[in-house]
């Protein structure tokens, strides 16, 4: 296994549109080990395949206490969602920032295990919120796309600042 670099906001690459994962053989299972490693690592609750520069539509979650219940989601769909609710939320892609996002409290997916075989599921809360942002990954979104123009130029002068300073 290894731990694989993470892309930082802005890179260009965090933009693309994941394609569909077609071959479940032993290049995606050495992937979604990686994936998970890098996750447990960083440390995370979610990590998307665009993150660390492939483009394919997969993405791991944990969101247990003692990092033992891990998820692979693989080419997954939202079906159905309800309510709305805010809660702060944070990516590896854009370390150190914490904002409020609003989406959907409650959503039913439909994905693949990493055999390839079909199943759904229902998530609320902490999961649901995971769901929808890794989701939201393979889309060449990011959560900061969300907030206000204001708070985001607030945001990337942070973040230019935050550059400099390590250069
Ligand atoms: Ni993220």
């Amino acid at each position: 296994m290894a731990i694989l670099h993470i892309l930082h906001y802005p890179d260009e690459r965090l933009r693309r549109k994941a394609v569909p994962v077609t071959s479940f053989g032993p290049p995606l299972q050495r992937l979604i080990s990686d994936m998970l490693e890098t996750m447990y690592d960083a440390p995370g609750v979610g990590l998307a395949a665009p993150q660390v520069d492939v483009d394919q539509r997969l993405l791991v979650i944990d969101i247990s206490e003692d990092r033992s219940r891990p998820l692979c989601l693989i080419n997954p769909e939202i079906l159905e969602c309800s309510d709305s609710e805010q809660m702060e939320e944070g990516c590896l892609s854009v370390p150190g920032v914490y904002e409020k996002v609003e989406r959907a409290a409650w959503v039913r997916v439909r994905a693949q295990d990493r055999d390839g075989t079909s199943f759904e599921l229902e998530a609320d809360g902490l999961l649901a919120v995971c769901i929808q942002h890794e989701i939201d990954h393979l889309e060449g979104k990011l959560f900061v796309d969300y907030l206000s123009s204001l708070k985001r130029k607030r945001l990337d002068k942070r973040l230019d600042k935050m550059r400099r300073h390590n250069m």
